[in-house]
């Protein structure tokens, strides 16, 4: 009886601390979000590292430390918090993004893809995987602009320079000819945002290449994987690049003719692909063959020198220009 009682107080002492430990990680979680509001990075990230001690099991807690450690140029505290972050909520993703922003640091790919619009002033350009419509949305008039997605989700109208077309890029290449939607130009730029299953971009790079010129630039996006899990074929997590690292090994292997480069840009990398062939059969002639030996390719083939083999380039625009021709 009296074992009981003592256990009874002992847990009703426990709840009471660790309500009084939640109730006080939140005015530090509430003061830490002003002081960031108002740009006191140093004192936000001293708040936020509080409350994630008052408060380890709260993700949020965690994602703000990690978010201003990285700020105030902790990124090494930021990836700590990160980890720390994925052991209790490993379904989130703002952890993988911040991990993958500060492995390569600099521009986001959207920022270096509105850079290459700018310099590259195409003529005509297409896009396999519009989502929301954000990259589609960085070309300006006067270049003609296609985008190609089954479940387009577009936040808001297009501009008059761009049009979508709501079929996969299969059913797209298999009946139509995007010449005749871009004034009869070849294209010009190019950017495989779709499916991101290895075999698709793989389709989607012969059936763009076929209507470029040996001038035009084709963009992968999501080739650089940050690690094995969101680098399988199968999505588990929000964050997901695939397995399309799988097509740089194969152009690298088979078409040596190429210039590929991978742009180390956050999320997980932007492939330049240039001196393209568009009279090359190759891909499409040996397609179930390419798919059956790089589906064999395990992702430890990368892993001792992903940069090697995957031709990773510094995301430092001049250099980038460069390749631009
Ligand atoms: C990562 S999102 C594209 C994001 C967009 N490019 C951006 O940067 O704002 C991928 C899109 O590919 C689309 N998609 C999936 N399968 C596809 C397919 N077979 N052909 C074309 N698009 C596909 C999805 O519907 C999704 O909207």
């Amino acid at each position: 009886m009296l074992l009981r009682a003592l256990g009874d107080l002992f847990r009703g002492g426990k709840a009471a601390a660790q309500t009084e430990s939640a109730r006080l990680a939140g005015e530090h979680f509430a003061r830490g979000s002003a002081k960031r509001r108002a740009g006191r990075l140093t004192e936000a990230f001293a708040d936020f590292s509080r409350a994630a001690e008052l408060a380890p099991d709260d993700p949020k807690c965690l994602l703000q430390a990690a978010e201003v450690a990285y700020l105030t140029g902790e990124p090494q505290l930021a990836l700590e918090y990160c980890g720390r972050l994925r052991s209790i909520a490993p379904e989130l993703e703002g952890a993988d993004m911040l991990q993958a922003q500060i492995r390569f640091g600099g521009e986001h790919y959207l920022q270096v893809m509105a850079r290459i619009l700018d310099a590259v002033r195409p003529r005509t350009y297409v896009e396999i995987g519009v989502e929301r419509g954000t990259s589609l949305r960085l070309v300006q008039a006067p270049t003609l602009a296609i985008g190609i997605d089954p479940e387009p989700q577009l936040a808001g109208p297009l501009a008059a320079n761009q049009k979508v077309f709501a079929e996969t890029s299969d059913a797209f290449f298999a009946s139509r000819d995007p010449r005749a939607e871009l004034g009869g130009l070849p294209i010009d730029l190019a950017f495989i945002d779709g499916m991101h299953q290895f075999e698709f971009a793989l389709r989607d790079f012969a059936n763009l290449e076929r209507f470029c010129t040996r001038d035009s630039t084709i963009l992968i996006d999501d080739c650089y994987p940050l690690n094995r899990e969101t680098a399988e074929r199968d999505r588990r997590r929000t964050f997901w690049s695939g397995d399309i690292w799988r097509l740089i090994l194969l152009l690298k292997k088979y078409r040596p003719e190429l210039a590929i480069h991978i742009v180390a840009t956050a999320p997980t990398g932007l492939a330049v692909v240039r001196r393209l062939d568009p009279d090359s059969r190759f891909l499409r002639e040996h397609h179930d063959r390419l798919c059956r030996e790089f589906l064999a390719v395990d992702y430890a083939f990368l892993e001792d020198d992903m940069a090697g083999k995957l031709n990773l380039f510094p995301n430092d625009w001049g250099k980038i220009r460069a390749l631009l021709g």
